[in-house]
C-alpha cells in the first residue's frame, strides 16, 4: 500500500493529559460493569487476587509494550509494526488490532446507548419499584429506540474524536475523567454507609477460594487485558501521540494502577447497596440495568443517586469509546492521507451501521443466535474479548520481547527509568511470562486445552 505523506503528527499538551486519555481509554463498561459482577461470580476477593496478579503479569507489561512500539514509530498500528518491521506478517498484527478496534466499538455503543436512555429516564423521573425488570425488556425489544440512543452515543464519540488529540480527546478526558473519579467517590463513600456495607465488603474483597473455578482464573484475565484497552493498539495508538520526554514506565503504572483502583471502588459503591437491599449480587449483566435501578427507586434520594451513577457510567464508557474510534481514525489518517475529519464522519458513521445487528440482536434478530445460543451482541463480545484481544495480545508480547533488539527497546524505557532494574524485570514477563499466559488464556478457550 503507498504510504501517503500526511499531516504532521499531533501530539499530548502535556504528560498529565496523555495519563488521563490513556486512564480515560483504560477506564470503562470494563471496570464498571464486567468486573464487579464477575468479582460477584467467581468468589469475591479470590478473583480480585487474581485479576492483581493478571494487571502485573500481563497487564502492565503489554501496556509498555504498546507505547514503546507507538512512540517509537509516532504511527497508527498499521504503519508502526510496518516500520519497524516491513514483512508479510508482522503488519497483520497491526490489521487485526484496527478490525478489534472496529467491532467493539460497533457493539459498546450499543450499551453506550442505553446507559443514555438511563440518564434520560431518571431526568424524566421513571426509576419506580417494581417496574425496572419490565421497563428493561420493554426498551431491549424496541428496535426503533435502541438505535436512536447508540447513534446518540456515537454522535458523542465523534464529536470528540473529531476536535483530535489535544484539543478533543485530552481536552474532555480532563474534564471527565477528574469529574468521573469525584462522583465515583462521591457514590462510594455513600454506599459505604449503608447498612449493607459490611457485608458488600467482605463480598468484594474477602477471598472465596472454592467459587473461584478455573472458568473464573480465565475469567479474570480476559477481564484484566480487556480492562486496560490492551491487544488492538489503543494504547499503542495513544503511544503514538507522546513526545520523548514521557516516561513510558512510571505512566503505565500510573495508568494500571487508576484503572484498578477504579474497578474496585465501583465494587465498593455496588455491593454494599446490593447487599442493603437484599438484592442476589451474582445477577449477572441484568445488574446495571434491573438490579440497581429497583435500588435506585426504593432509596429515598435514590433518583439522585441514580441519575448520578448513569452520568458517571457514560463519562466512563464514552473516554473509552473515543479511544477505540481513534484507532480506526488514526489508521486511515495515516495509511490514506484522510483528513481528521473525513475520517472521523465517515468511519463513524460506518461503526454506527456495523453496530445496528448488535442492537438487533435484542428484538427484531434475536431469533438468530450461533456458538450455543448467543445473539449477535454476545457473538461480537466474546469474538472480540475472548479471541481477538488476547491473540493480539500474544503477538504484541512476541514482537516486543523478541523481535525488537534491546537497542530499539531500550532506547524508549531504559535510558531514564533504570530504577529497581525496571526494565530487566520488564523483560523477563514480556517474553516468559506474558505470552505463555496469553497462550493458556487461548487455548483454553478455543477448547484446545482442557486438563487444569
Ligand atoms: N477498557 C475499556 C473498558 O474497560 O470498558 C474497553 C476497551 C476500550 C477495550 C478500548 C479495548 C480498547 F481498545
Amino acid at each position: 500500500m503507498p504510504l501517503k505523506k500526511t499531516q504532521k503528527r499531533e501530539h499530548w499538551a502535556s504528560k498529565f493529559g496523555f495519563v488521563l486519555a490513556a486512564t480515560g481509554s483504560a477506564v470503562g463498561l470494563g471496570n464498571m460493569w464486567r468486573f464487579p459482577y464477575k468479582a460477584g461470580e467467581f468468589g469475591g476477593g479470590a478473583f480480585v487476587l487474581v485479576y492483581l496478579i493478571a494487571v502485573i503479569a500481563m497487564g502492565i507489561p503489554v501496556l509498555i509494550a504498546e507505547f514503546i512500539i507507538g512512540r517509537s514509530t509516532q504511527k497508527n498500528p498499521v504503519g508502526a509494526f510496518r516500520a519497524l518491521r516491513n514483512n508479510k506478517f508482522w503488519p497483520l498484527v497491526g490489521w487485526l488490532g484496527v478490525l478489534t478496534g472496529f467491532v467493539i466499538l460497533s457493539y459498546y455503543c450499543v450499551v453506550g446507548g442505553w446507559i443514555l436512555k438511563y440518564i434520560f429516564s431518571s431526568l424524566t423521573g421513571t426509576f419506580q419499584t417494581g417496574a425496572a425488570g419490565v421497563r428493561f425488556e420493554s426498551f431491549l425489544a424496541s428496535p426503533a429506540e435502541m438505535v436512536f440512543w447508540h447513534g446518540i452515543f456515537m454522535g458523542f464519540t465523534i464529536f470528540i474524536v473529531r476536535g483530535g488529540i489535544s484539543s478533543g480527546i485530552e481536552k474532555w478526558s480532563k474534564i471527565l475523567m477528574p469529574a468521573f473519579i469525584i462522583l465515583l467517590l462521591i457514590l462510594m463513600i455513600n454506599s459505604l454507609f449503608s447498612p449493607g456495607a459490611e457485608k458488600g465488603i467482605s463480598f468484594l474483597l474477602k477471598p472465596d477460594f472454592s467459587k473461584l473455578t478455573r472458568e473464573g482464573i480465565l475469567e479474570a484475565l480476559g477481564s484484566a487485558f480487556f480492562s486496560l484497552s490492551l491487544g488492538m493498539g489503543a494504547m499503542l495508538t495513544y503511544g503514538s501521540y507522546l513526545d520523548k520526554d514521557t516516561n513510558i514506565s512510571v505512566s503505565s503504572l500510573e495508568i494500571a494502577f487508576l484503572d484498578t483502583f477504579c474497578a474496585i471502588i465501583a465494587g465498593l459503591m455496588i455491593f454494599p447497596i446490593v447487599f442493603t437491599y437484599n438484592v442476589d449480587p451474582k445477577v449477572g449483566p441484568g445488574m446495571f440495568f434491573i438490579t440497581l435501578p429497583e435500588v435506585f427507586a426504593s432509596m429515598p434520594t435514590g433518583q439522585l443517586i441514580g441519575f448520578t451513577f448513569f452520568v458517571l457510567v457514560a463519562f466512563a464508557a464514552i473516554t473509552s469509546a473515543i479511544s477505540l474510534l481513534e484507532v480506526v481514525v488514526s489508521f486511515v489518517m495515516d495509511e490514506f492521507g484522510w483528513t481528521r475529519k473525513k475520517a472521523d464522519y465517515l468511519l463513524g458513521f460506518v461503526i454506527f451501521v456495523a453496530g445496528i445487528p448488535s442492537a438487533l440482536s435484542f428484538n427484531l434478530w434475536s431469533g438468530f443466535t450461533a456458538w450455543g445460543g448467543k445473539n449477535i451482541f454476545d457473538i461480537l463480545d466474546s469474538l472480540a474479548s475472548n479471541y481477538m484481544l488476547p491473540i493480539g495480545g500474544f503477538f504484541i508480547a512476541i514482537f516486543a520481547g523478541w523481535i525488537l533488539t534491546h537497542g530499539e527497546k531500550e532506547a524508549e524505557i531504559k535510558k531514564v527509568e533504570n530504577a529497581f532494574h525496571f526494565y530487566d524485570i520488564w523483560h523477563v514477563l514480556i517474553q516468559y511470562v506474558t505470552p505463555v499466559a496469553l497462550l493458556i488464556v487461548l487455548l483454553y478457550t478455543t477448547g484446545a486445552l482442557s486438563f487444569f
